[in-house]
């Protein structure tokens, strides 16, 4: 089985790819750099001794993507691609409707054209708005998101709905993701946002390795036990796993199917604050700070759905996933100083 993962040399999409390949699937990445790098290729390699198929190329564009389906036959697309911060979508959103929509447009016209059936669509639990009550079903009332990020997961579900419509034969996975957090256990895969992280465990990990200086955290005010958010916070190792049991349960013709990927259990702030200090042995600073827009007081999954259809079930706690993380971090900063070093040699 050829699948073709766009946006897979990305945190989430190079996690997967690694757990595809050790399921025995044939992989061709899509990715056009534009928020990931060119040695994760190599780091992949070097995890699972295989090279995937690499394309550059911006999966928006639909001549290229005509293209590359002209040049491979693919069965399958697992589709990461996609701008995904929540906070510049806010100030740039014709960019993020622009982009994030065209992606599937190129990807939908080309399965049409090629007679691609099987489809895995990265979503979110953002699609859940501010839930009325948790933890969150498959059944949930989808919302229109807090931020043109999370509004165009509504948009492209919908788009899936009517495509499944009027493709009886297509198979389509909707995963809704919670909070992706860790690393791969080797370090050489995991979160390295540019720039200032707004996601809480790599802006931890900063302070953890001393390149920030303490973590804001943002209200303490909220209807919850500590008065900080809550999350279900899913180890992208165990969230990888569950676009494999995904991509499994397609090649049973099922049509259009939805599921939550998550532990299924509430996590707050202070308590994850706790858990990476258990983990790792670090301190982290931190104070209050006023609650930031957008934030929903809390979301959790219920996995039961995934459970009972998929057969997935979470294997790592919040806290392997915060010493994951940490060391994956540690590692990472590590390997750009060697990098610095020895480039001022060369100088
Ligand atoms: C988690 C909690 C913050 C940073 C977002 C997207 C979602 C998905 C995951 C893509 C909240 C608090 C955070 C900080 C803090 N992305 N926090 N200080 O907002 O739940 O979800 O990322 O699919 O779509 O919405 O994740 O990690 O930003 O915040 O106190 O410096 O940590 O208030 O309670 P979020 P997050």
């Amino acid at each position: 089985m050829k699948v073709l993962v766009t946006g897979g040399l990305g945190f989430i999409g190079s996690h997967t790819v690694v757990s595809l390949i050790e399921n025995k699937y044939e992989v061709i990445i899509v990715d056009n750099l534009y928020n990931s790098k060119i040695d994760v290729l190599d780091r992949i390699e070097k995890i699972t001794g295989v090279r995937p198929k690499f394309y550059k190329l911006d999966c928006s564009n639909s001549e290229e993507m005509d293209k590359l389906f002209s040049q491979e036959k693919i069965d399958s697309i697992i589709n990461f691609a996609g701008y995904k911060a929540v906070g510049e979508s806010v100030k740039k959103p014709l960019m993020y409707y622009e982009n994030n929509l065209d992606i599937c447009f190129a990807l939908f016209k080309a399965m049409e054209k090629y007679n691609v059936k099987n489809f895995v669509f990265s979503s979110s639990a953002t699609v859940y708005g501010l839930p009325d009550k948790v933890p969150l079903t498959e059944e949930s009332p989808v919302k229109s998101a807090t931020s043109p990020y999370g509004e165009t997961k509504v948009m492209i579900e919908r788009i899936l709905k009517d495509m499944a419509f009027v493709h009886k034969d297509w198979n389509i996975a909707i995963l809704r993701y919670f909070n992706p957090i860790g690393a791969h256990k080797s370090t050489l895969l995991g979160e390295d946002p540019n720039g200032i992280p707004n996601n809480l465990l790599p802006y931890i990990n900063k302070v953890a390795v001393g390149e920030l200086k303490e973590l804001k955290v943002y209200g303490n005010d909220y209807p919850t036990p500590d008065g900080t958010g809550i999350r279900d916070y899913i180890h992208v190792v165990d969230l990888a796993r569950g676009h494999v049991l995904a991509l499994k349960k397609l090649e049973t013709n099922p049509g259009l199917v939805v599921y939550n990927l998550g532990t299924g259990k509430g996590t707050s702030v202070l308590e994850v604050i706790k858990a990476y200090e258990k983990a790792t042995g670090i301190k982290i600073p931190f104070e209050f700070a006023p609650r930031r827009d957008g934030d929903v007081p809390e979301n959790y999954a219920s996995t039961e759905k995934a459970e009972k259809e998929l057969g997935f079930k979470c294997q790592y706690s919040v806290e392997d996933a915060c010493l994951d993380g940490y060391n994956f971090q540690k590692a990472e900063t590590e390997r750009v100083k060697n990098l610095i070093h020895k480039t001022a040699k060369t100088l």
